[in-house]
């Protein structure tokens, strides 16, 4: 099989490498990829959403099965794309079509979904800016902290958790009237504050059954103790050890299932991951939110963990016959460190030749936003890489990364020294 990744992040360099392994895959590509996709793949220099030039690109390669990375694709309808064009509905695509990655394209129709489908989560409004003073209304009834919500994709920045009422509401106005967040925040979310510690749930579906992935968690702040700026991720484990066998059984139960059931009712086609973020609330989980593909950095915890020939699941994905696949997971635990340039979130420089990869003997080093530059790896964004290490238990994986780390170097190289500190 010829296969396409779409994607440049550690997640794609994750799922390059798993597919690599199968022997059911032939050629492989990654658009547009990173110096780490380029050692096991051909890159093509395709931005994710020019769906024409990924047509010719899968025409030309005679691709035989896309894996969508990231949301922007799956939200404008990539999957959609494929099955409208005579020469591309037989190729298999990894991912929703466009009505169903609204779940990720829209907070409130994500809510609507789990009101409909009795999912729990937060108790929740929406509001426009014609109806601002109702907002401003609702937020008197709840009690702080506050949970603003732009409705559409906003870069992972969407979401504000204010203490002061005041303020709350001076960011409802900032956000519905001078359009904060552009277009994403012309409606907004308000939520009901849950407070509990998080988690992420991954589901395989095909539409009609589903296989559960092994769970984890990300560190999503950029300072230790979970403090400061959100960022994409600053780390992950798999498994997630206050995740008991009862409680991963009501996920499946009260969160799992129902979303399944519910996409099939509503006549939402869903063939790909579900990322289900998750808050413990008492011994309860709650939805915070749905993604429409795997996590990035906890996909670079989750495949490794996975023995099953990944070609294999995508395939039965494709042909419902998802149901006849037995997951295979390995025992050890799996954890991640990500290594960023100085200053993300915010700003920061790019270009910085990056020292060590070839000492890393005990780990596994995904790349993100790392390019190849003269014969050189050189840093190309804010999360430059992910430091993968298996151990008999969280805290021995976490140690392999960190000794890893220590041969790793490139200027204002900057990472999270507490990784798991709250496990
Ligand atoms: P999201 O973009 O929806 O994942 O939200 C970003 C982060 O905001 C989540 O990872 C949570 O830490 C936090 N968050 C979102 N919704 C709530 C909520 N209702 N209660 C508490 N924290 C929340
Ligand atoms: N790590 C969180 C995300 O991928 O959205």
């Amino acid at each position: 099989m010829n296969i396409l990744v779409l994607g440049s992040g550690g997640r794609e360099h994750t799922f390059a490498w798993k597919i690599a392994q199968s022997h059911r895959c032939k050629n492989l590509f990654v658009a547009p990829g990173n110096s780490g996709t380029a050692t096991i793949a051909t890159n093509l220099n395709i931005s994710v959403t020019d769906f024409e030039a990924i047509k010719n690109a899968v025409i030309k390669n005679a691709i035989d099965l896309v894996v969508v990375g990231p949301e922007d694709p799956l939200v404008q309808g990539i999957h959609d794309y494929f099955l409208q064009d005579e020469d591309l509905k037989k190729v298999s695509v990894i991912g929703p079509q466009k009505a169903a990655a609204e779940l990720e394209g829209s907070k409130e129709f994500a809510k609507e979904f789990m009101k409909r489908h009795n999912i729990p989560t937060a108790a929740y409004q929406s509001f426009t800016k014609e109806n601002l003073e109702e907002g401003y209304k609702f937020l008197e009834t709840l009690s702080s902290p506050f949970v603003l919500k732009a409705d559409g994709l906003a870069a992972g920045k969407g979401v504000l958790i204010i203490h002061d009422i005041d303020e709350a509401k001076a960011e409802l106005k900032h956000m519905l009237v001078d359009a904060k967040f552009g277009n994403a925040s012309a409606k907004v979310v308000i939520e009901e504050f849950l407070d509990g510690i998080e988690l992420s749930c991954f589901v395989l579906t095909d539409g009609k059954d589903y296989k559960i992935l092994p769970t984890a968690k990300d560190y999503k702040r950029i300072g230790e103790g979970d403090t400061g700026l959100n960022t994409g991720g600053m780390g992950a484990v798999s498994p997630v050890p206050f995740a008991s066998n009862e409680f991963l059984d009501k996920i499946e139960h009260q969160i799992v299932k129902p979303t399944v059931e519910g996409l099939k009712k509503d006549e939402l086609p869903y063939v790909g991951f579900i990322f289900i973020g998750l808050i413990k609330v008492g011994n309860n989980p709650k939805v915070i939110e749905y993604n429409v593909r795997m996590g990035d950095p906890e996909t670079e915890v989750v495949l490794p963990r996975l023995k099953t020939d990944l070609v294999e699941v995508f395939k039965a994905m494709s042909n419902q016959t998802l149901s006849e696949i037995e997951l295979q997971i390995d025992e050890r635990a799996a954890t991640t460190i990500v290594l960023v340039s100085g200053g993300y979130p915010e700003g920061y420089e790019k270009g910085m030749e990056i020292f060590g990869l070839d000492e890393v003997k005990a780990s596994i080093v995904f790349h993100a936003g790392a390019q190849s530059q003269d014969g050189k790896i050189v840093t190309s964004g804010g999360r430059v890489m992910a430091i993968t290490s298996y151990g008999k238990d969280y805290e021995e994986a976490i140690k392999k990364s960190y000794q890893s780390i220590n041969v790793l170097y490139f200027d204002k190289m900057y990472y999270r020294k507490d990784i798991g500190f709250d496990l």
